[in-house]
């Protein structure tokens, strides 16, 4: 991705933290899905009162994508706090890698950029290939 494309992407996800529902922890994150064939779908948190049903933006951009037939991801923007940087949660890492193994992981602290492969951050991982065998 040039530098262009992944400031699009961030600025994507910081967008999407406008609609955060995180009236709980009052800790707002927004994500930005970049499909393979470049279409964006975006996430923000959905906090409940029954907390533990609580969902992260990063997974409801990717449930987004996967429930309009989207199947292959390119990179994932993460924006929460201004000046900190908000790695996701381990369940979003694995949801994440179920679909996206080599996924980027774009972190953003609102001015510069981290930039991780997924299976890095979900080193020996769970996966499809175990039930398979
Ligand atoms: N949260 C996310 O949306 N993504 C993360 O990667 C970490 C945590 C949300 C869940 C909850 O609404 C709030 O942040 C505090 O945990």
């Amino acid at each position: 991705m040039t530098k262009k494309e992944i400031k699009k992407l961030v600025n994507e996800a910081i967008q999407a933290k406008r609609f955060s529902q995180a009236k709980y922890s009052n800790f707002k994150v927004g994500a930005a899905l970049l499909t393979k064939s470049g279409e964006v779908y975006s996430g923000c948190n959905v906090e409940s009162s029954s907390y533990s049903l609580t969902i992260c933006a990063e997974r409801v951009a990717l449930v987004k994508a996967l429930s309009e037939g989207e199947v292959e991801f390119e990179a994932l923007a993460i924006s929460a706090k201004r000046g900190e940087f908000c790695p996701p949660c381990g369940a979003c890492r694995q949801l994440l890698y179920d679909y996206a193994p080599n996924l980027d992981i774009i972190l953003s602290d609102g001015s510069t950029e981290k930039i991780y492969k997924l299976h890095e951050l979900l080193p020996v991982a769970f996966s499809n290939e175990l039930l398979e065998k």
